[in-house]
């Protein structure tokens, strides 16, 4: 146990699949898993661990922003062995060439963050997911022709921005979307030797100012969540 998971350790599986939300964690242990249980209800930070297919898997919540993510990525990797998380969630686009409900696999987090530099003083402000999770998933989206946006996002801790210079950060940078949790998970992987990667859905266009319903989410995440699932076979 630790702080914020009660789960034992071998309720846990070694790979993980992260939704920033708890009750994306719970649909997704509803809708795809079999003899699952819940591991984890602390803080209502769901987890359950299941099979996918025989395959045994964690689907955990990480809540929303780098500090939350990075404390639960950090039990996880650390205390639970795990060895591999994939987060699912959705993102910001920074260009009109991104439509909503188009997918991003995060190559690279762009970040002004300090989590990493606070955690294991890391000075760069782009980490990197991991390559060998990332060629499973690109493999993995070409054979269930699913169409994948592949490059860096921009991983901010401030949602709300009087003035969002996200023009800036696609064409100097080439961030094309935003999120905020990738830049404490892959510090987190990193440091600990670990894995992970990050799928991302549009559900929102910054440039365009086109929104999705909570509903058309959820469809879009189908998708999504089928890519990681594959992927962990
Ligand atoms: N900003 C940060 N995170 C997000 C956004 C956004 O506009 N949309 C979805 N996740």
């Amino acid at each position: 146990m630790t702080p914020h998971i009660e789960a034992k350790k071998e309720d846990i599986a070694s790979i993980v699949i992260m939704p920033g939300d708890p009750l994306r964690a719970k649909y997704i242990a509803e809708n795809y898993l079999t003899d699952y249980m819940l591991v984890n209800d602390v803080r209502n930070m769901l987890a359950y661990t299941g099979y996918y297919k025989g395959k045994r898997v964690t689907v955990m919540a990480s809540g929303m922003g780098n500090p939350s993510m990075g404390i639960y990525s950090y039990e996880l990797f650390k205390f639970y062995d795990v060895d591999t998380i994939i987060r699912v969630g959705s993102c910001g686009a920074y260009t009109k060439n991104l439509n909503l409900y188009d997918l991003i696999l995060v190559e690279e987090s762009y970040s002004d963050s300090n989590y990493a530099f606070v955690q294991n003083g890391f000075k760069d402000k782009i980490i990197t997911s991991s390559s060998e999770l990332n060629e499973v998933i690109i493999q993995k989206s070409k054979e269930l022709n699913i169409n994948l946006n592949i490059g860096r996002i921009h991983c901010t801790d401030v949602f709300y921005k009087d003035n969002n210079p996200f023009k800036e950060l696609y064409e100097k940078y080439n961030c094309l979307a935003t999120e905020m949790e990738t830049f404490a998970l892959f510090s987190n992987a990193k440091y600990l030797n670990k894995k992970a990667t990050c799928i991302l859905t549009v559900s929102d266009n910054l440039e365009t100012k086109e929104e999705t319903t909570s509903e058309e989410r959820q469809n879009a995440f189908t998708q999504m969540i089928e890519l990681a699932l594959e992927s962990i076979l």
